[in-house]
């Protein structure tokens, strides 16, 4: 039996997914609060784990350890690297790289995690497929793009840092949180994908930007996970 782990950084990203569902049992973990319950038929676990790449990890784990999760969804806001990309606009992700992981002093690749042969965490072909399904569903009027993620404990909000992520790592948004989830979805087997609203450009522009879309932003990725619970 299918269990989907939802995850969103911030209250305002998984608020719209609380008042949809039907709880049935609520935990707090590590100072998360896991709803486990119903959402459109399916059954979730929707958490919201806090803001960065740590508490992105612990939470995934939590998920795979005591809530037995089959899949694991992150939904939220980013910032767009990409022209094509504008407020309002969507990344479902190909995969999720750290643009703020460097052993290139020790012959790594920037953002590959020692260990591993690949710098990108690949996400669940299925979970790309259902979560396009739906955008043009819920969202027909908003662009959608499969594409790279790119995380890193830091909020983007100048050019010069902007364009060394875009030439380095080739993202087209960047947020905090979504390849720590990859990485530790991937640890325990578990197929993942991030779905990413845009809330701002991630330039100079980010810090005025951010606080007037990130809610709009969020409830697109929202309406776009509801959806495509049925679809899994
Ligand atoms: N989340 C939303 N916008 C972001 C940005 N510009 N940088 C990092 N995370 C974000």
């Amino acid at each position: 039996m299918n269990k989907i782990g939802i995850i969103g950084a911030m209250e305002l990203e998984v608020a719209a997914l609380k008042e949809q569902m039907n709880c049935t049992r609520r935990l707090t973990c590590a100072g998360m609060e896991f709803w486990e319950g119903t959402l459109n038929g399916a059954n979730v676990v929707i958490v919201q784990s806090g803001i960065g790449k740590v508490l992105a990890g612990i939470c995934v784990q939590i998920l795979a350890d005591k809530f037995e999760v089959t899949h694991v969804i992150n939904t939220g806001v980013a910032g767009s690297l990409n022209a094509d990309l504008d407020i309002g606009d969507i990344v479902v992700s190909q995969d999720a790289v750290y643009h703020d992981f460097n052993v290139t002093p020790l012959g790594y690749a920037p953002g590959q995690v020692p260990g591993r042969s690949e710098v990108a965490f690949t996400a669940d072909p299925a979970l790309i497929s259902a979560a396009m399904e739906s955008c043009k569903r819920v969202n027909p009027d908003i662009h959608c793009l499969v594409g790279r993620i790119a995380s890193g404990d830091q909020f983007i909000s100048d050019k010069t840092t902007k364009e060394r992520i875009i030439r380095g790592f080739a993202g087209y948004c960047a947020e905090m949180e979504g390849c720590a989830i990859a990485q530790a979805a991937t640890a325990n087997s578990i197929p993942f994908v991030i779905i990413r609203a845009i809330s701002d450009k991630a330039d100079d522009s980010a810090e005025m930007d951010y606080p007037t879309f990130e809610k709009a932003a969020a409830h697109h990725s929202a309406l776009l996970v509801a959806d495509m619970v049925q679809r899994i």
